[in-house]
């Protein structure tokens, strides 16, 4: 338990129109006045429209005020301790003072005492002996709040006001805090998001349920080679978390089979802050006629409520060209994406594909899709560093002379093929990457130089056709040396 004690002010006044009672208050942190938390002093203040004789928690759940910094928090004690607590004692229990305290508890820190407030008879003499009503309003992360927890704030709020007060209340102020008759606790806190998007659809007498799960990206921005991360934050990243009018809200992410494409929509994700919202058909595709249309609008209704999510809609491909769709279904459920991908309010979306040729043009126009990122195949650096990663995760160590084996060894490899080839090696090899083993693993890989090339150049064709921006790492042939 600790308190700040370089900034220690202490106030006292008489609140207006009850001139029975005296407040003092003190501050360990500068208190901001403000108007947004008047309203959090009015919640708490509900609880003070009748007798208290029980000790009470109350839990208010709000993003809005969690936002608020401790200076603007404790003006809470302020406003209490002027108006509904006076009023408090003065309508239901003349004998009593109160004490209020704003505390914060970050999730593994130190409890931290803010500001505290006694509210008592004209002067301060005998606060010592009074019976005395504690109101305690916490700050916390996920911390649930014991008794004991609570009999500690006590105490140190006691301590606080107790020594600043001294010199005004004379001796009867020592460090044993009067009789706590009860308490108020209010736990200010976050909602806990849930991690399953949830739908309900009524059909047949019973509701056909659809649960997606939301998960935590596992790949970050400084996993992607560095020319791309540069564009990433410019573009992606930095506008959408300054809420600008012009922040992209769809990228298609296109490249071959096994460079990177999913993991840079987790990437993406991970630098915004945001859970990933998974959707794919066999979530919600369903046997009955016009149902997989139903479930489909269900869900992107409940996924569009979510806060702080990125929906991921890997492999896209099972939104094809309307014109080449085999079931009416399919050209519904494009039409249903595409009003999606139209809606203001809305997460997000980011599409991964390797044939972009065949997904519905008016999918990806400007509007729906902002930004297309273009991954080829990796040049000689990356390559080194995709090997160094992998070798990391599989907990074995690279030589330098090895790596640069590896690298000359990988042209045109992709990131999964290069990820293949260090494990492969390393079966080999019992562990202990080799040359020999290098060489060996490279020799069951059958890589076709001109077609690879030749994918690039057609990758770099359709970055061309693309309306709107788009990010490219797309390595020229001579740079995948
Ligand atoms: N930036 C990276 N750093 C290290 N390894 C990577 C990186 N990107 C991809 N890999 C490796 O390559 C594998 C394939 O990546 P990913 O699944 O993102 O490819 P993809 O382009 O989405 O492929 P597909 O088109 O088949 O879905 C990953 O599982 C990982 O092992
Ligand atoms: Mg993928």
């Amino acid at each position: 338990m600790s308190h700040n004690i370089e900034h220690i002010r202490l106030v006292t006044f008489t609140p207006i129109k009850l001139s029975e009672y005296k407040v003092a208050v003190l501050e360990t942190t500068p208190v901001k006045a403000n108007l947004k938390v008047v309203s959090l002093a009015n919640i708490i203040s509900k609880n003070l429209s009748k007798p208290i004789n029980v000790n009470i928690k109350h839990v208010i759940k709000s993003k809005n005020f969690m936002k608020l910094g401790d200076e603007e928090l404790s003006y809470v004690v302020y406003l209490m301790a002027a108006s509904s607590v006076p009023l408090y004692l003065y309508n239901f229990d003349p004998q009593l003072q109160c004490i209020i305290s704003y505390i914060s508890l970050p999730k593994d820190g130190v409890p931290t005492l803010h500001t505290v407030a006694l509210v008592t008879r004209k002067n301060f003499k005998n606060i010592g002996k009074r019976q005395t009503f504690f109101i305690v309003i916490a700050k916390t992360m996920e911390k649930n709040i014991s008794m004991n927890m609570v009999r500690q704030f006590y105490k140190m709020s006691w301590n606080l006001i107790a020594y600043k007060l001294r010199g005004i209340a004379g001796n009867d102020v020592d460090s044993v805090p009067p009789q706590r008759v009860y308490t108020l606790l209010v736990q200010l806190t976050l909602e806990k998001e849930s991690d399953v998007v949830e739908v309900a659809i009524p059909e047949f007498n019973e509701a056909i349920k659809v649960r997606i799960p939301i998960r935590k990206p596992e790949w970050s921005l400084n996993d992607m080679p560095p020319k791309l991360r540069n564009d990433i934050e410019t573009i992606i990243v930095k506008p959408i978390l300054n809420k600008a009018s012009y922040a992209p809200r769809g990228i298609l992410i296109t490249g071959p089979p096994g460079v990177g494409k999913t993991v840079s929509a987790e990437a993406i994700s991970s630098a915004l802050k945001t859970r990933i919202v998974e959707l794919r058909p066999s979530t919600y595709r369903s046997m009955w006629y016009g149902l997989t249309e139903k479930i489909l609008e269900e869900t992107l209704q409940a996924v569009k409520r979510k806060s702080n999510v990125t929906v991921l809609l890997d492999d896209v491909d099972f939104l094809v060209g309307r014109h080449i769709a085999i079931h009416e279904t399919h050209v519904s459920e494009i039409t249903i994406f595409l009003r999606f991908l139209q809606s203001e309010q809305r997460p997000l979306v980011i599409l991964t594909t390797n044939t972009p040729e065949l997904l519905d043009p008016a999918l990806i126009r400007p509007g729906r899709i902002d930004v297309v990122m273009l991954m080829g195949y990796p040049d000689r650096e990356f390559r080194k560093y995709i090997a160094i990663k992998s070798a990391r995760r599989y907990g074995l160590e690279l030589k330098t002379e090895v790596l640069d084996i590896i690298a000359d060894s990988t042209r045109w490899f992709t990131h999964a093929e290069i990820d293949a080839l260090i494990r492969l090696a390393a079966s080999k090899s019992e562990g202990n990457i080799n040359e020999d083993a290098v060489m060996w693993a490279r020799q069951r890989f059958a890589i076709n130089e001109s077609i690879r090339k030749s994918i690039q150049d057609r990758l770099r064709w359709f970055g061309e056709q693309f309306q709107g921006i788009t990010i490219k790492y797309v390595p020229n042939d001579n740079e995948i040396i």
